[in-house]
Parts: structure tokens; sequence; C-alpha cells
């Protein structure tokens, strides 16, 4: 079972960069740059997985190994020198190290780097220089060999070396930017999870092996240098007066992916949360005003989760920085948490209501890491999901904190929970843990949970067999598909339940059918928001009496839409619920979760699409953004579906005629009382209307983009996104150089990326050739490529076979530019399959498409 917790886990921990020359591996490295091609290849059992289907391809792995524990770091002493202009750093480590047991080799993880000198000084004794490294590229590891054995107890190490600012969004690298001026600078920034901390310095770069950090950084005295904690000095080189030496406290004992330093050209705002930490919002230069709403929600999400945890933020302050080129969304370090700039940055004028709700969901998400991931880490990545699981759930919590107006819980109903399911219900899914290499003896087992220790601790909390439940979830692939059929026995409703597993390529055939331990909740019709009976289903099937259920009253299970499996009703109950969506007597959620259970059961083949059609009608009267937000999304899929045969305009008809009336209640003018969720349901309303040839709708918009092009009535910002995609749809050439235009003089990051990724709405083949070209070129960021791809993929028939060629013949760029990192994976999710921009909108994707990544791969090949 994913869960959904998959949505945030990336494979890219499990990769590895080798080079392709087996001569070059004892080279020094920097020499190689420019000669080395790399290829990407996956470790573990994870690899082994991906691997089974195309054993004959693929070259022999050695197993892998972690490091061993003779000797760990007790505190790293860091400085490192970046150089802005050449792109390489020169780094010095000091660490304390703890030699356990006598040995004459450290190992230690090293990717990228070249090693000037090394030695081992003793506690009290003379220092031992290294007499060899030895790169083992393949495994990212250096092992240091000395002359003699270094004895047990505490010693410094001490290492010299080079690396490059590479342009991989990963490791130590560059991150291109331009000043107010226009001028082109780079900046030096980190992205260390899950194992990237090794291509900045050497060390132990796995998360167990915990220590403290003293950096140093010695920059150009005109940039802001940041690293987790705060500066406790700063004193002009003594070599060069062009350059500062800006030192920072000591952190407290952590594990290398979540340290974190920053050079560059900042502005930033400042305020402090009731329990006396300092938190800045960092921004491009001249946009501090853009990091105001941020530092909104962080400051009051910081003792929120203060007094939630029960634990005080550790660290005297806290930065927010929006980074130009940066793979994931988001990343966590400690004191330091780099963003995306659309993930941090809002403009009062310029930026959306959705945009506001992800700022604030990413802030939440990452602040709730500084305690889930931070304090507390997982002791491998096995683990790794309690990290991610959490904090994506609890981005909620603050967010229904500091928002009650968004209705934030409803909206993870459709953007977590339905996409979980979806995701899990494919073949290729795996369960939440993933044996990622062996558990060797770790250092200490404080403070570095293991998923059976929180099922432990629930046990015992609840006294319930909350690990028997749990591990049928978390150590099986996928979820079950709860089949209902009821009877009526004078007062009784006799229920009879089985459950087999869910598969979204149809019901699961085989002898084995894997079982759950599935708690069921069932309502009724008397009182639709209250649980009437639970139980614990724990065979394949069972029968349910529920007592005093008059004939009349339906029976609906799984109420508030929290069980995770999908339900098939006979027709009899299905048909006694739909007066329930019709007359809005049930619960958004629960109109929600049978409309996404129905859509889900005809695309697997088990119903008709028909039935689903007709659940849909009984929405006339839905006034809900989220229920129709998951509605107009499952229909963009049946729209896609359809538009390989003969039935496009007729599905085209059923959405104009569907969205209509709420169209024309909502129109397009914000009125008075309106909120959040009132302006995300006009855009997707209009969007909708507009994109399938609503006449009104279009001609509207027609008008609306004509005024803000020609600067007469600037669009606001919530109609920015249905309009362009609109005009786009039923555009021409003029329409898409117009929308280009509008791309390069947007000065914010949200603008360009909401243009883009509706540019592929373009209908002629012609015009759809020059978007993927744009995709390519220099006027997209590196991280936003994938989704102008992918906006193409996903809105035609033409459109997803042109992208799909244009990634083929474009492989070698796109594979070089993205390294096998969860950008490619996203890019083959886009062109594989369909879904609609606001479910794809999440930075990172799901774990098991890098499975896809290897077929493709030889597909392509
Ligand atoms: N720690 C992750 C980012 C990450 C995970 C980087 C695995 C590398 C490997 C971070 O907390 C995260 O989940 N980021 C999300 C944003 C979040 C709000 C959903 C992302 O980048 O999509
Ligand atoms: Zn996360």
């Amino acid at each position: 079972m994913l869960l959904v917790l998959g949505r945030r886990v990336s494979l890219s921990f499990v990769k590895r960069v080798i080079p392709q020359d087996p001569v070059l591996l004892s080279k020094p490295i920097l020499q190689n740059f420019r000669t080395i091609k790399f290829r990407v290849i996956h470790s573990s059992t994870v690899f082994a997985i991906a691997t089974r289907q195309n054993t004959d391809t693929m070259p022999e792995r050695r197993p892998f190994v972690r490091l061993p524990t003779d000797v760990y770091p007790v505190n790293y002493g860091l400085c490192l020198k970046p150089d802005l202009i050449d792109f390489t750093f020169e780094g010095k480590l000091e660490a304390i190290v703890e030699v356990n047991l006598a040995t004459n080799q450290i190992v230690m993880n090293c990717a990228d780097i070249d090693i000037i000198t090394a030695s081992f000084v003793p506690e009290g004794g003379e220092e031992i220089n290294a007499t060899g490294f030895n790169y083992q590229n393949e495994d990212e590891k250096v092992t240091l060999s000395f002359p003699s054995a270094l004895q047990k107890g505490s010693g410094t190490l001490k290492i010299d070396f080079v690396g490059e600012l590479n342009d991989k969004m990963k490791g130590f690298y560059r991150s291109k930017y331009a000043t107010p001026a226009g001028e082109i600078r780079y900046a030096a920034v980190t992205q260390f999870e899950a194992t990237d901390a090794r291509r900045a310095f050497p060390c132990w770069d796995e998360p167990a092996i915990k220590a403290t950090f003293d950096i140093s950084l010695i920059v150009p005295k005109d940039r802001v240098a940041l690293s987790n904690m705060n500066v406790i000095d700063r004193k002009p080189h003594p070599e060069d007066d062009s350059l500062l030496e800006v030192k920072f406290a000591t952190t407290p004992i952590m594990s290398t992916y979540l340290v974190a330093f920053v050079i560059g050209e900042y502005d930033f705002v400042e305020g402090q949360s009731s329990d006396g930490v300092t938190v800045r919002v960092y921004t491009p230069t001249g946009k501090a005003e853009q990091g105001k709403f941020a530092l909104e929600v962080a400051v009051k999400t910081l003792p929120f989760y203060n007094d939630y945890f029960n634990v005080p933020y550790p660290l005297p302050k806290i930065d927010l920085i929006a980074i130009a080129d940066f793979a994931a969304g988001a990343m966590e370090n400690w004191g330091l948490v780099t963003y995306r700039e659309t993930a941090l940055l809002i403009d009062p004028k310029n930026s959306c209501s959705s945009s506001r709700q992800w700022v604030a969901l990413v802030v939440g998400h990452e602040l709730a890491h500084q305690w889930f991931g931070n304090l507390v880490t997982m002791e491998w990545w096995t683990h790794l999901w309690l990290n991610e699981g959490f904090a994506s759930w609890i981005e909620y919590l603050c967010v229904d904190h500091c928002f009650p107006d968004y209705d934030i819980w409803t909206q993870f109903v459709s953007a977590d929970y339905t996409r979980a399911l979806d995701l899990d219900a494919l073949d290729n899914s795996h369960p939440i843990e993933v044996y990622v290499n062996v558990r060797e003896v770790s250092l200490s087992d404080e403070c570095k949970p293991r998923t059976v220790d929180l099922w432990d601790c629930l046990e015992q909390a609840s006294g319930k067999p909350i690990a028997l439940v749990m591990s049928s979830w978390t150590k099986q692939m996928g979820f079950p598909i709860i089949v209902v059929d009821q009877e009526q026995q004078g007062d009784d409703r006799i229920l009879k339940i089985s459950q087999k597993k869910f598969c979204a390529s149809g019901p699961h055939n085989g002898e084995d059918c894997p079982n759950w331990m599935v708690p069921i909740s069932i309502c009724t019709g008397e009182d639709p928001g209250c649980t009437k009976l639970k139980v614990l289903l724990d065979s394949p099937e069972t029968t349910i009496t529920i007592n005093s259920v008059s004939p009349d009253q339906w029976v609906k299970i799984n109420p508030g839409t929290v069980g995770f499996y999908r339900i098939q009703y006979s027709s009899a109950m299905l048909e006694s619920l739909l007066p329930g969506i019709r007359d809005l007597t049930l619960l958004p959620v629960d109109r929600l979760g049978l409309q996404n259970d129905l859509f889900s059961l005809s695309r697997a083949g088990m119903i008709s699409t028909v039935e689903v059609l007709k659940l849909m009608e009984a929405f006339v009267n839905e006034p809900n953004y989220t229920v129709w937000s998951d509605l107009s999304c499952n229909l963009g899929v049946l729209s896609s579906l359809l538009s390989h045969t003969d039935f496009h305009e007729e599905i085209q008809e059923f959405i104009r005629d569907l969205f209509t009336p709420i169209g024309l209640k909502l129109g397009w003018e914000c009125k008075q009382g309106e909120g959040h969720l009132d302006a995300l349901l006009r855009g997707l309303v209009l969007g909708k209307l507009g994109k399938a040839g609503h006449k009104p709708t279009l001609e509207e918009a027609r008008r609306r983009f004509k005024d803000h092009v020609e600067g007469k009535q600037i669009l606001s910002a919530d109609l920015r996104s249905p309009v362009y995609l609109t005009v786009l749809k039923h555009g021409d050439s003029a329409t898409l150089d117009t929308m280009l235009k509008l791309h390069k003089q947007a000065d914010m990051q949200e603008e360009k990326n909401r243009i883009e990724r509706v540019l592929g709405a373009i209908s002629a083949p012609d015009l759809i050739q020059k978007v993927l070209t744009f995709a390519l070129s220099e006027d997209v960021r590196p991280q936003d490529t994938v989704s102008v791809i992918g906006g193409v993929a996903g809105s035609s028939k033409h459109g997803r076979k042109a992208a799909w060629k244009f990634v083929k013949d474009n492989w070698e760029e796109l594979h070089n530019r993205y390294q096998g990192g969860f950008l490619i994976s996203r890019l083959i999710k886009r062109g594989h399959c369909i879904r609609c921009i606001s479910k794809v909108s999440r930075p990172l994707d799901f774990f098991h498409i890098l499975l896809h990544y290897r077929l493709i791969l030889k597909c392509i090949k």
C-alpha cells in the first residue's frame, strides 16, 4: 500500500551516478568533469524490483553496504569557499571523530570531489598523513589509508578538497538569476536529500550517523551567506579583502542530509514568533514584499507546532529562502529551508488564491519536518515514509489552523487521499515500506525510529492490536475493494460485505488474493454525519446486522471518506444514495468519495461509464469547490480518453451542460462577501467551460484577454489561468505569440509557470511543435521544462503523440539535465497518463514512477 504519503517520496536517494568508463574510476574526478558521461542506475531492493523484467540489459551490481562504524564523526568543522565565476569550490574539513576499533582505513561517502590532502591527528598525538585515497566512484565512497593503525579514541580527521558548483540542482550547485538591472549572476546553493551532501564534502552521509556542525563560508563581501545556524562571526579574509569569512554557530546533533548553505543576493522580511524564534523570508532582491505572506504563515505556525508537539523549536532562527533553480518543491534543511520561488513568494496583486494555499501548505510541511525528520530522524531511508507521511498530513493541520476558511481537510480528500488510491491501485505500486538495503548495526537507536516503533507506541497507548492491523497495510502492496449488498429483515438491515484486491487494470482474479484488516464504519440516512456501526473486517467476507434501520433509509459505508478502500455497492444501494447527492444531505466528502469510487471502478472496467455519467448528473446543485474539482478532474480523464473516439464532441457537450448552471451562478465578477473557495471555484468552472468550448465563456474570455493584453483592464490573478487556457485552446498562432510575449514580460515566476502550464492547450500541430521547442529554450527554467511538455502531453491526442516523440528525440538533453532525478520521472509520468492540471501541480512525483523509468529508457533506446 502506498498511502497518501508516497507522493513526496522520490527514488533519487537510491540512485547512483557512475562513470561509464571504468578506466576513469581511479583518476581525480575534477579532471574528468567534462569527459565523463554519466548514467544512472538504482541500487538496493528497489533496484532489484525495477530490473526484474530487464535483467538481460542491466549490468551486475555489487550489493550495497552501509558505511563501517569503526570510525564515526562527532563534529564536522567545515569551511567552504565557493567561486561564483569559475563554478568551483575549495573545502577544508576538520572533523572530530571517534575511533571505535583500531583501523588503518577510514571509509566515508564522497562523490565528484577531489581530495588534495588528508591526515589524522589522534588526541594529544602526532599528525599521521594518509598515504592513499581510493575512490570507489560507483559506491560514492572514498577509503583513506594510513601507514599505521589509528588507535581507539578521539582524533581529528583533516581533509582539503575541491569540487564543482554543478548545474544539476543537487549537492552544492549553482543557481542562475537576473539582477533587477537584468544582469545574469549565479548563487551557490545546496540540496542534499537524500544522498548528495557527499558532493559538497566527504562525510558519513547516512541519516543515522548524526554529528554537530561548525560551518564557515568564505564569500564575496557583497553577498548574503546563510547556513543552518545564526552567524557568530564575520571578518575580512586575511588574504583577500574582497572576501568575508562568515562563521556560524554550532548546530545541534543532526544528519548530513539536512545541512545547507546559500551564497547569493537576496532581500528579506523578518518577524519574531511568539516563542522568540527569529523568522526571515529571503526573496530575490527587490522582492522582499513577496515574502510577507509566507512570513505570516511561518510566524503563526512555529508556536502552533511547539504546542502541538510539546517540544520547542531548538534553534534561535529559521530562514525560508526562495531559490531560482530548484528541483524539488521545497527542502526542510534545519534552520534554512529552501523553496522554489513559486512555493514561497506571494504578490498581493499578482498571485492567485491557489498559489497562496500552496505556499501555506508547503511552509506548513517543511516546518513540520523541523520536528518530524530533523529532531527525530528515521533510522534508514526504508522508514522515510514516517518523515514524509507525517509532514504531508501535518501541513493540513497547519493550514487549517492558519486559514480555517480554506476548508483544507475536504481538499485533502481530493488532493491526497484519492490520488494515493489511484496510484496504489497500479500494478507497479509498492508497499509503504520498501526495504532499501540491509539494516546494519547503528551507532545508537535513540531518536531514530523505525516503523515498528510507531506501532508499538500506538499499541501501548490504545491497548488495541495496532501492529497486526497496520502491518497488513504497510507491508502489502495495494488496498481492497469492499463489495456490499444489503437485505432488509424486519427492522434490521443485513449487509453482506466482502473484500478483494482493487486493481486499476481490472479486478484481481488470481487465487492468492491478499486480505487486509479493514476497519469499516457505516452510517445511515437518519444521521449522515454520524457513524452508526464500526466493524473490523479481518476475513474475505462477512455478514453484518444493523439494528433498527427502516426500509426507506439509505446505508453508506465509509462516512467521512477516511478508510483506505474503494466501495462497490449493489445497484439498489447506489440508487438509494443518489437523492442524498442531489439534495446535499450527504456530506461533501461523502459526495466526493462516492463519485470518485464509481469513477475509478469504471476506469478499471468494472462498471459502465454510463453509470458514472448518470451519477455525475446528480451533482447539478453542487455548491462545494472540492467536490467540483474532483469531479472535473475525473471528467478531464474521461475526455482525454474519449479524444481517441467518436464520442469526443459528445463528452464536451456533457461537460458544458453539467457546468453551465454553476457557471451562470458564479459569473465572472467576484461578489461581495465571497472568499477563498469561491475564487477557486470560479476559476475551475470558467476554465472547464472555456476549454469545453462553451460559446459565451469563450467570447467573454477573448474579450477580457484582449483588454488585458492591451493594458486596458488587467485580469485578476484568479481569472488568468482559466482565461489563458480558454483562449489558447481555441487560439491560433497570434494567440500563442501573444502568450509567449506575456511570458517574456512576466517578472514573477508564478506568472511564467501559469503560462507554461497552459501552452500545451494550443491545438494546431505546428504550434504544438513550437511549444515543445520553447520548453527546452533558455526562457524556461530547467525545473519547469517538464510542466510545458506535460501540458502538451495532457491536452490532446495529437499533443500526447508529439510530446512523446519530442521526449524520445531529445532524450540525451533531458537525461543530461535531470540525471535520473525526480523531474525526469515526472516527465515520464506526464507523457504516459492523463491527469488534470490541479492534480499534477505537485513538484515531486511518485516513488514507483522511477521504476517505470528504466523500462522507458529501454523503450527509447
Ligand atoms: N524532504 C522533501 C523533499 C525531498 C524528498 C527531496 C526526497 C529529496 C528527496 C520535502 O519535505 C518535500 O516533501 N517537498 C515537497 C513539497 C511538499 C510541500 C509537498 C516537494 O518537493 O514536492
Ligand atoms: Zn517533506
